[in-house]
């Protein structure tokens, strides 16, 4: 099956550090279907040569694993081609319109990764120049708008041009390996189904910590903050994958109308919610790894005066028979005291005590995301001490599933999963503009409160798990997040 890959923002940030390096390891592994194309498409003027050769230098900050040998890229280079276009520029699509057809390959791919505001121009201009055609898929990056409003324009925008089934819309953490695991540990084992429900289950937390600070990307950021740039997207994903009910079966639609059902699902803000439920904060200095990191406020591109926030902490609660009453807590945040991302699900405590357990020790299911890739069952046996104790006191022990371990770390990575997908046409693992809608929808009144409330967000030292108020807002319900219990 012959493709053309075209990459709008094919000088960009995310073509160099995620879409080039991934699409090379599916190439190296064979995954990339033969007789392809990648067409790298901006304003600069660059020949072909040139741009492989951009792309080349670029590939000497990939991990050395995961660097192409000279005779690799010599192969891998004779699919990169250069397109210049300026996206406002009917010409310049009719010449990719020209350059596409004397090859007239079975599936074009059109990448959008661009700034958000162009997206309608360009699918506009795609269109009149007749790059619209039933074997064309549209791939859409984040952030898709600002607010439900402009989400809405862009869907809309773009639905007058592609149909939905063409439109392949990101949000690369469905692409991480740990996110198809749930997935598979969820709907592939019986075992986990009878109790995973509100009978058995205490409260479910959602955890994706970044060590990182804003980067170069403070101008950005600054206009988007943690709750837009993760918890609409990632975070919620990732509770819609947890909550969701099990699909009528693996396609994607069966897959995406559950997810839309758990958003539809979750209970609307109130005044007093909205005050209880949610802590925005913000990284003040500190010291990451020993090394010193700059407040937020003093990084480039940001506002000195900047109340964006750089961590969010909420509690959602799902209106549902199976989750009434469990109180699902999302938390992320840069700048924090390492990079982990989890889901732990706590079990209820046993309903009649026969030994003597630690305070607080119940059952635990963790789903590591990464660095590592794996499930933690944590449970109560009989340890070493149960020669004084007369076997009545149990001592808390985990069962552990390393995937990295298991399967070998070189699985397949999020982008270079989700780019394969694209091509082959498998749209499971992509969100659709109702999710999306929904999900807006959602954060919305959060984004309204925080306009309105002149308190700032609260500060906290780099290196630290955020504020103290989110530990405050979890202990209110008598719950800990997982590293303080
Ligand atoms: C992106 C956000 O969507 O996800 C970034 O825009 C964030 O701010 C990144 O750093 C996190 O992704 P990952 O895969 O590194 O956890």
């Amino acid at each position: 099956m012959s493709f053309d890959l075209v990459l709008f923002g094919g000088t960009g940030d995310l073509a160099w550090r995620k879409l080039m390096p991934a699409l090379f390891q599916a190439f190296r592994h064979g995954s990339l279907p033969e007789g392809g194309r990648i067409i790298g498409i901006a304003r600069d003027d660059l020949s072909d040569a040139q741009y492989r050769e951009l792309i080349r230098s670029r590939f000497d900050a990939v991990d050395l694993a995961k660097r192409p040998t000279p005779e690799e890229f010599e192969r891998f280079a004779g699919l990169l081609h250069f397109v210049r276009l300026d996206l406002s520029q009917p010409k310049d699509y009719q010449n990719l319109a020209s350059m596409l057809r004397e090859r007239r390959a079975d599936t074009v791919v059109m990448y959008l990764a661009t700034a958000p505001n162009l997206f309608a121009t360009c699918v506009q201009q795609l269109a009149a120049a007749g790059l619209n055609r039933p074997n064309t898929r549209l791939v859409l990056e984040k952030p898709l708008g600002h607010d439900l409003e402009s989400n809405r324009a862009i869907n809309e925008a773009v639905r007058k041009v592609f149909p939905e089934k063409q439109i392949f819309r990101i949000d690369h953490y469905l692409g991480k390996p740990a996110v198809q695991n749930l997935f598979a540990m969820r709907f592939g084992n019986a075992v986990f189904e009878p109790v995973w429900r509100r009978e058995h289950i205490s409260n479910i937390q959602i955890t994706i910590a970044e060590e990182l600070g804003v980067e170069k990307r403070g101008a950005f950021y600054d206009q988007t903050g943690a709750l837009r740039d993760m918890v609409q997207n990632h975070a919620l994903q990732l509770l819609c994958a947890i909550a969701m009910e099990p699909p009528i079966n693996a396609h994607a639609d069966a897959i995406r109308d559950e997810k839309l059902k758990v958003l539809r699902s979750l209970k609307p803000w109130t005044p007093e919610m909205l005050d209880q439920h949610v802590v925005r904060g913000q990284y003040a200095g500190g010291v990451i790894n020993g090394q010193p990191a700059p407040a937020y406020r003093e990084e480039p591109g940001v506002d000195p005066e900047s109340n964006t926030e750089t961590f969010v902490a909420l509690r959602a609660d799902i209106s549902s028979w199976r989750w009434a009453g469990v109180p699902f807590y999302i938390r992320t945040g840069k700048r924090l005291a390492e990079r982990e991302a989890h889901i732990v699900v706590n079990f209820r405590e046993a309903p009649h005590a026969i030994f003597n357990a630690p305070p607080g020790a119940t059952n635990r299911l963790v789903i590591h995301l990464q660095p590592r890739d794996g499930l933690e069952m944590h449970m109560l046996a009989q340890g070493q001490d149960n020669r004084r104790s007369n076997g009545h006191t149990l001592t808390p022990v985990h069962l552990d599933l390393d995937f990295d371990k298991r399967f070998g770390s070189e699985r397949v990575g999020a982008y270079e999963r989700l780019l394969l997908d694209v091509i082959a046409g498998r749209l499971n693992l992509f969100v659709r503009s109702d999710e999306q809608e929904e999900a807006w929808r959602w954060v919305e009144p959060i984004m309204e409160h925080w306009g309105n409330d002149t308190r700032g967000p609260r500060p906290y030292a780099a290196g630290t798990w955020g504020p103290s108020a989110s530990s405050a807002m979890i202990a209110r319900d008598g719950f800990c997040w997982a590293e303080e219990c």
